[in-house]
């Protein structure tokens, strides 16, 4: 999308994959966050920072991944003030179209205090050294000044200057711990706009947290007061409460631009579909009540609401469905639907790309479904689209299952399962039926793994809807999500189960751990 002329363009730092992949319990391998960024390409971001190299070989490699299949947007990857971060950044944007790196360095006076024990001077001269030896091997550098928003403004304006002197690209402010409100925040911009010399050289960028629920609200106050671009993620995953929702500030913009007169370059048609990917692979489920992309959105639930907008749609609806690219959701297809009329469905809900064994692989699940389910609404055939669009070796995979539940008995399942040694299958009993699926694919597939996390949603309305269930394996230290799907649930459930069986043993071949990760102090 181009910006109407006399619109400011606000660019879009996409951090998903960094400061989104902080929140608990989520772990993407290397091959989802190649997907992520693919999606978050087609939705047009700038800047997508795609990891922390640093942290671990595997989250350098899936950094080095990303620069190599990104085309369309400048990579980035993020740095602590010191040599050995610099490096890995160096080393994993080898292959990139447009690298660029992103060094940090606390500048509040409670982490100068307990964290960095480092005086003003010292901070000052840490961050002229670190971005004195980026600029040696990078074009671009983004300076964050950490725990901006709780920094002194007349030393923020200080660490500014000194990053425009020594030739960053863009400086940004983050609200580190979602501490600011709009007002505050925004006169930090509008200080530095007005004192700090050689301003307009560079980029101000916005990064804000959600504690206190006022992250979109910020970022919004940071591009009135002279922001040029907005940190935050998709869905607003990330680090506690999470990050600034990109798809929140786009909208915005984009629906009182009367207001705003900013605009992103978003394809705001890509923002529904990069959603739901974000949520599948991480497996953090979108809120119903979230603005934007919840189910809720634009379901007008009271008769008033619904009376007006049956009259006239703008009465309670303030952005179009189809603005996100969602699609109308009524019956679309049932059993006897064709194969025509499928692939037309398909490039109607976006997968215009399927090779013709995609397409065919897709009508042969859709038709198993239209046996089980009288009416396939969209969210159904998307589902079942989505299901397997990161291909993962297929180690184990679920042949039979059989449950009997009684009221006045202990469940049983019978489990008949695909392994490398064969095919096996034994029956177990649990204290509810999903427990005694468990205590089976857990004793056939012989490996010790925790069920950390288990979630279940309906795809679409009824009770013979599809069910969707996400679980967390963990085994050691290394995580797995898995997702299933089926018009029953215990069998989803199975799916799932079994899918995060065949992610733990791929990721078993590609050494990226949570502890890696999370053992790596700030500086
Ligand atoms: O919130 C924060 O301060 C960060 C920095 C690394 C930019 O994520
Ligand atoms: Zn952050």
């Amino acid at each position: 999308m181009r910006v109407n002329p006399i619109m400011r363009k606000i660019y879009v730092f996409d951090t998903t994959l960094r400061d989104g992949e902080q929140s608990p319990g989520v772990n993407l391998n290397t091959q989802e966050k190649v997907e992520i960024a693919l999606q978050l390409e087609k939705l047009g971001v700038d800047r997508i920072e795609a990891g922390f190299p640093a942290a671990s070989p595997g989250d350098l490699a899936a950094v080095n991944a990303v620069a190599r299949a990104v085309k369309n947007a400048s990579v980035m990857g993020l740095a602590r003030s010191v040599e050995k971060d610099i490096d890995a950044v160096y080393e994993a944007l080898k292959g990139a179209e447009d690298p660029a790196i992103h060094i940090f360095l606390a500048t509040s006076p409670i982490h100068r205090k307990h964290k960095l024990r480092m005086e003003k001077e010292q901070v000052l001269e840490t961050a002229q050294r670190a971005i004195r030896y980026a600029k040696k091997h990078f074009a671009k550098v983004e300076f964050s000044a950490e725990d901006a928003g709780r920094t002194e403004l007349d030393f923020l304006c200080q660490v500014t200057e000194l990053a425009v002197r020594e030739g960053v690209t863009v400086v940004n402010i983050p609200d580190t711990v979602g501490y600011m409100n709009p007002q505050e925040f925004g006169n930090i911009f509008k200080t530095l706009k007005e004192t700090v010399p050689g301003i307009e050289r560079i980029q101000l960028s916005a990064h804000c947290h959600d504690d206190l629920g006022m992250a979109t609200a910020n970022s919004l106050a940071a591009i009135l007061n002279g922001a040029d671009q907005v940190e935050g993620t998709i869905n607003g995953i990330g680090e506690r409460a999470g990050n600034t929702a990109l798809e929140e500030v786009a909208l915005a913009l984009a629906t009182r631009a009367d207001f705003f007169g900013a605009q992103t370059t978003l394809n705001l048609k890509e923002i529904a579909k990069t959603s739901r990917l974000v949520s599948r692979l991480t497996g953090m489920v979108v809120p119903g009540n979230k603005a934007i992309v919840g189910a809720n959105a634009f379901a007008h639930e009271s008769g008033i609401h619904q009376d007006g907008v049956l009259k006239e749609k703008t009465t309670y609806e303030i952005i179009s469905p189809d603005t996100i690219g969602l699609k109308d959701s009524k019956l679309v297809l049932g059993k006897h639907s064709g194969r025509h009329a499928f692939r037309e469905k398909l490039v109607d809900l976006g997968f215009e790309n399927l090779t013709e064994e995609q397409l065919n692989a897709a009508f042969g699940k859709f038709k198993d479904l239209a046996d089980r389910k009288k009416e396939v609404s969209n969210e159904d055939i998307i589902a079942l689209l989505e299901e397997k669009l990161v291909e993962i070796p297929e180690v184990f995979a679920l042949e039979q299952l059989i449950v009997s539940f009684d009221s006045h008995a202990t469940p049983t399942a019978k489990v008949r399962l695909k392994t490398p040694q064969g095919v096996v299958e034994t029956t177990s009993e649990g204290n509810g039926s999903v427990d005694a699926i468990y205590q089976a694919i857990g004793s056939l597939a012989q490996v010790e793994a925790i069920l950390d996390d288990y979630m279940i949603k309906s795809v679409s309305d009824g009770t013979d809807a599809l069910g969707e269930v996400h679980v967390v394996l963990m085994k050691g230290d290394v995580s797995a999500q898995g997702r299933g799907i089926s018009t029953d649930i215990l069998e989803a459930s199975a799916r799932a189960y079994v899918d995060a069986l065949n992610r733990l043993s791929d990721k078993r071949n590609a050494p990226r751990s949570r502890k890696d990760r999370d053992n790596v102090t700030l500086v």
